[in-house]
């Protein structure tokens, strides 16, 4: 089939990659001139295990285009997608100005029926609105076409987005159109083998899905972060608990890692969109509202744990910190506990020496060059000369350290470890002082 997809961010550009591997024939709009020059030479504007390569196939073989020319890429697609960034805005609502301003362009050049599918995560109410600001485009240029509005949720996770979108687990259709949607079942059959994955229901419930889905997972760690703390205090280890609790499949495996703090593009705004779009239908969101506190009130913890250690304050210290990027296997930045951090740090006069195996260049846009940031090429760099660790990130490299030689070197000799990623005793044992998340045994 003949695809468009407005977008070439995270979800854009890999649900395009992965159409286009199955076969369809796929063009990819962005606005950015520099973006599209640079992807159509293959260069890959994000981190993402496996895209690259699949993006340079399936471009060398022409199933995969990058335009910025919205009219001819309006042109080609049976169907449209709606892949842009959604924002929050500054009291917390998702921003819908570019889904908007693609819902006008469409509106502007399509010349035949088509079926505009919303993939970015968007309020309830969002796919009548696209389909009205297209409905006054064509009657601004006085003609009638028969057009569908669909909403298809995406579920993919930073860092494993190729393998989600190629094995999804459920694929969510939002559609009262029969015709649209036997066009998207045509579409996503490729991914919809050997047992049926394809959840069909109204536009609005699978709006509302795709945020109750994030919303539940944020709770799920809130809700192991606040047993953390709880854990901490009462002389419990949170990982015991976990282990505890994991095995019952009404509780499940996932998603119950106490931590420094969900980040992210998604879970930080979509919780607040959420509780925003209750709050305007008179919903008093008091779950989500605590979900967001508990999840504040974690990314200041590391912080807390050091001021406990260092009780004259970090004024002066060297920290080695590992670790950047909200979670591993990314290069993302947003929302990453990691900022909360280094903020705190410098605020209180510490130094830092920070290494992230992706997130060095980001790291370096954001913060910029400042006396109290040394980027490091390596994990052992970060470490030189430096009082303590701290452990943000949990990239598989940062794992198992040689703890004997960090005790060497960290010259106050202490592990803040803010992924539970070590055995307590065994870093006491090489000398060190330990300090986990709910660790308080
Ligand atoms: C999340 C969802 O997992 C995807 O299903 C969804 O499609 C996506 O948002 C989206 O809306 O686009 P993502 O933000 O890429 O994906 O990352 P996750 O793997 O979900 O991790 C989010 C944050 O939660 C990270 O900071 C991670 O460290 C933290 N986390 C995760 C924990 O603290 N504990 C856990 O047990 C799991």
């Amino acid at each position: 089939m003949r695809v468009t997809i407005f977008g070439t961010g995270y979800v854009g550009l890999v649900t395009g990659t992965c159409l286009a591997e199955v076969g369809h024939d796929v063009i990819c709009v962005d606005i950015d001139n520099a973006k599209v020059e640079g992807l159509n030479r293959g260069v890959i504007p994000i981190y993402e295990p496996g895209l690259e390569s699949m993006v340079k196939a399936n471009h060398a073989s022409g199933r995969l285009n990058f335009t910025t020319d919205a009219a001819a890429a309006i042109e080609h697609g049976d169907v449209v997608f709606i892949a842009v960034g959604t924002p929050p805005d500054e009291d917390g609502s998702a921003d819908l100005k570019y889904v908007l301003a693609v819902a006008r362009t469409i509106g502007q050049h399509v010349q035949r029926a088509v079926v505009v599918v919303n993939k970015s995560t968007v309020p309830v109410g969002t796919a009548d609105k696209v389909r009205a600001t297209i409905a006054q485009e064509l009657a601004n240029r006085r003609t009638t076409l028969v057009f569908d509005v669909v909403s298809n949720p995406e579920f993919l996770k930073e860092g494993d987005a190729v393998n989600d979108c190629m094995r999804p687990d459920r694929i969510v259709i939002g559609t009262d159109s029969a015709q649209a949607l036997e066009k998207l079942k045509r579409l996503y059959a490729p991914f919809n083998r050997n047992h049926e994955r394809i959840v069909a229901m109204d536009v609005r419930s699978a709006e509302l899905t795709k945020y109750a889905a994030n919303a539940m997972l944020a709770t799920k760690i809130s809700f192991m972060n606040e047993m953390a703390c709880i854990a901490e205090q009462v002389g419990a280890d949170i990982e015991h608990v976990r282990q505890g609790i994991g095995s019952d499949p009404r509780i499940g495996w996932h998603f119950i890692y106490p931590g420094a703090g969900y980040g992210g593009s998604c879970f930080p705004k979509d919780v607040q969109a959420l509780a925003w779009t209750a709050q305007q239908y008179g919903c008093n969101p008091r779950l989500l509202d605590a979900v967001e506190a508990v999840n504040a009130a974690q990314k200041q913890h590391l912080f807390e744990l050091m001021q406990r250690h260092f009780p004259d304050g970090v004024a002066g210290k060297t920290v080695a910190v590992w670790g950047l990027s909200f979670k591993p296997n990314t290069d993302d930045m947003r929302a990453a506990s990691s900022r909360t951090l280094l903020a705190q740090l410098w605020e209180a006069g510490a130094r830092v020496q920070a290494f992230d195996p992706e997130a060095t260049q980001e790291a370096r846009r954001i913060f910029g060059t400042r006396d109290d940031l040394h980027l490091c090429a390596t994990a052992s760099e970060a470490l030189q000369d430096a009082d303590a660790l701290v452990v943000v990130t949990e990239w598989k490299q940062f794992r198992s350290p040689d703890f004997g030689k960090l005790a060497r070197t960290l010259k106050d000799k202490v592990v803040f470890d803010g992924r539970n990623l070590y055995d307590p005793a065994e870093v006491e044992a090489a000398g060190l002082a330990y300090y986990g998340i709910g660790r308080g045994r």
